[in-house]
């Protein structure tokens, strides 16, 4: 798993026997300043595309395997022991309005290189049924997650964030979608005037102030009221989005103020789309990098008026949600079951996801 964040290249060892999951052993392989700045290069347009876009797809492939890899040498596995590898892939552009996401990493090179049967490309057949591609977890999150008892939202704040609303109905339908930036501008903005890349436990963001018009300017934003199923990524929420609207305020800004107002813009955003499906007992689960971020899960509890877990409490670290969710994504490709859920992509039916790499 790599997401929008660029943070690492998450490995995680699941087994899913006795239905599972169980997190066996984790891996996280740092990108290289180098390879991330390539690839944040490839997310907006720029000269010579094809010919970077060629030569990083194998590379990125390289750095998968490595990551698996130094997961199984860690763990003391064996490969022999792996059934498959599913991969998530690195998106460099999410359009599901014009029925496309590419996403790299070639899989190919993955199987080669581990020696282990690979499952990649998830998004593109829910796209070719009229989906969004995105998000494919929230399957997942319904398997592990869902309760008879409670009305659960599992919340993952990644670059993106998005939700997975889980009625306690088995009948009710199960929703999810992206609901805009979770950490993509914060860790941006951090970046770029603190040199950090991001802001621990949202230390920083709280030590400015809410820039209350600024919030208002950029929660005009139409992403955040348009309906569901949607999905969104970097080409939409980026540092130009960010500027755009500071430049808006006709006069200097503190920085600081600045990061609050976004962090504060990721609970709110949260929070509004949580509110609107009136599961007003629901119990809230966060997972993903944003879950440490405290400032965040601050303002997310105090708007939603309830205590905010993590996905801890389920029994399934947060930082390895997502990772796990393409493993079981990878199971159910060679189970020839389905991966996708129609309410959540808009996609025409359910499809067997992914394209198989066999070792
Ligand atoms: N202690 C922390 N405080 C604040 N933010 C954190 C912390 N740990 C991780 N994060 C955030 O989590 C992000 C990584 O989240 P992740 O779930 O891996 O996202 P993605 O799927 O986009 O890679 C980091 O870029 C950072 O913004
Ligand atoms: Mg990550």
């Amino acid at each position: 798993m790599s997401g929008t964040s660029l943070d690492s290249i998450d490995a995680a060892l699941v087994s899913f026997e006795c239905d599972g999951p169980s997190l066996l052993a984790t891996h996280s392989l740092a990108l290289p300043a180098e390879l991330k700045a390539q690839i944040l290069a490839l997310n907006s347009p720029g000269a010579n595309e094809i010919e970077q876009l060629a030569e990083l797809d194998p590379l990125l492939g390289c750095y998968f395997a490595e990551a698996v890899n130094q997961l199984l040498n860690k763990s003391g596995t064996d490969k022999q022991q792996i059934t498959a590898l599913g991969s998530h892939g690195q998106t460099l552009r999410h359009r599901p309005e014009k029925g496309y996401s590419l996403q790299i990493g070639d899989p190919n090179v993955i199987a080669e290189r581990t020696g282990i049967t690979t499952v990649a490309d998830f998004r593109r057949r829910d796209l070719a049924a009229g989906g969004q591609g995105a998000p494919l977890v929230p399957a997942f999150h319904r398997h592990c997650f869902h309760s008879k008892q409670h009305d659960r939202v599992i919340v993952n704040i990644g670059g993106m964030a998005n939700l997975t609303l889980l009625p306690a109905d088995p009948h009710a339908e199960v929703i999810g979608y992206d609901t805009g930036p979770g950490n993509v501008l914060i860790d941006s903005w951090a970046l770029e005037h603190t040199g950090q890349p991001f802001d621990h436990d949202g230390q920083w963001a709280t030590s400015g102030i809410l820039l209350p018009t600024l919030l208002d300017f950029y929660l005009e934003e139409p992403f955040f009221s348009a309906a569901y199923p949607k999905s969104t990524g970097r080409e939409l929420f980026n540092a130009d989005w960010v500027n755009t609207q500071i430049k808006r305020l006709h006069g200097p800004v503190r920085p600081k103020d600045v990061q609050h107002t976004l962090t504060e813009l990721t609970a709110i955003t949260l929070a509004n789309a949580i509110k609107q499906h009136r599961l007003s007992s629901a119990e809230i689960f966060l997972c993903g990098g944003g879950s440490h971020n405290r400032f965040l899960r601050q303002r997310l509890s105090a708007h939603l008026q309830t205590e905010v877990q993590t996905t801890q409490a389920l029994g399934l670290d947060p930082d390895w949600v997502e990772a796990c969710a393409f493993a079981w994504l990878a199971y159910r490709t060679l189970q020839k079951q389905s991966g996708n859920l129609v309410a959540v992509t808009g996609a025409a039916g359910e499809r067997i996801l992914g394209g198989i790499y066999t070792a």
